[in-house]
């Protein structure tokens, strides 16, 4: 997840830039260290990114008498290893790809012999739910449905639609339950009828943040075909035969009896 610049690469990273890019750079200033940083940084420290996102952190000496201190970074308190010619201003780091669990995660750079001369920036992931496309499914009467839509999302979903041919699901009368863990929405319809239960359905997942995203199940259901009762028909089949043999037995008994008299 973190990879450091070598030197080579961070001096062609910060020079070989176009000027509009490195104007774009945004500055964390402390008495004795600042971040710079690709996004740029907000005022209060934190980098906007997306799952994907290449995030590069670079951290600079802006005391002059102080050029020649080494720096060290760490990621919510970790130390960050750097190779040996990273630890001088300025140093590089690079979160590439920055993934969700990077939301929150802070990135510190201080100054090795003295760690309160320090400069910080923080994270934010931020993502939409991925609800998209549609999916058929064909259904018999009288068997279980689950249809499910994933909500995973930074921030979180405000709320999760399901509508049956363009109407709010009926969870009252039309048999439906639908539950939800945090991530994944699941609508259950048990014992399916034809007549309440075929049709188009939408989840929708409503963001703070994000367009209204939506996924649909075309969903037909069939009537159900004769299933062979293979099991119940073999012990029907056993029974039919033990009794005809305890029947044959018996009576071949009372034959016998009769023979003997
Ligand atoms: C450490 O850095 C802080 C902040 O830059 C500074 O105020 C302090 O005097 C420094 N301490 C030493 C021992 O250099
Ligand atoms: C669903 O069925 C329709 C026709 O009923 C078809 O055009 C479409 O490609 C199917 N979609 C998928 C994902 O199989
Ligand atoms: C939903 O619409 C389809 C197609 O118009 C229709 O066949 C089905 O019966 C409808 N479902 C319900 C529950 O009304
Ligand atoms: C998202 O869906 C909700 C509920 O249907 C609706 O009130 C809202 O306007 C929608 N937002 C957008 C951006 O479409």
């Amino acid at each position: 997840m973190l990879q450091i610049y070598s030197r080579r690469a961070k001096m062609k990273n910060l020079f070989g830039a176009p000027l509009h890019f490195l104007l774009l750079l945004a500055s964390q200033t402390c008495e004795a260290v600042r971040i710079k940083s690709t996004p740029g940084a907000s005022l209060e420290g934190f980098i906007q990114a997306k799952p994907d996102d290449t995030v590069s952190l670079i951290c600079e000496i802006t005391d002059t008498n102080l050029q020649e201190e080494e720096l060290n970074w760490q990621r919510n308190g970790a130390a960050v290893s750097l190779t040996d010619t990273n630890k001088n201003t300025p140093s590089a780091v690079c979160i590439t790809p920055v993934i969700p669990e990077d939301d929150e995660a802070t990135f510190t750079c201080s100054l090795r012999k003295n760690s309160t001369a320090s400069a910080s920036v923080t994270l934010k992931v931020s993502y939409p739910p991925q609800l998209s496309g549609s999916e058929n499914i064909t259904i018999e009467e009288e068997e279980d449905l689950v249809l499910e839509c994933v909500m995973k999302a930074n921030p979180l979903v405000t709320a999760v639609l399901w509508t049956l041919n363009g109407s709010t699901v009926d969870l009252i009368g039309g048999g439906f339950t639908v539950t939800n863990d945090g991530q994944i929405s699941r609508l259950q319809i048990n014992n399916v009828d034809q007549s309440m239960h075929d049709g188009i359905y939408q989840c929708t997942a409503v963001s703070p943040m994000f367009p209204n995203s939506s996924k649909i199940f075309n969903v037909k259901v069939t009537e159900r075909t004769m299933k062979f009762p293979l099991v119940p028909l073999i012990a029907g089949l056993v029974v039919v035969l033990v009794t005809s043999i305890l029947a044959v037995v018996s009576r071949w008994r009372k034959i016998a009896k009769c023979c003997k008299k």
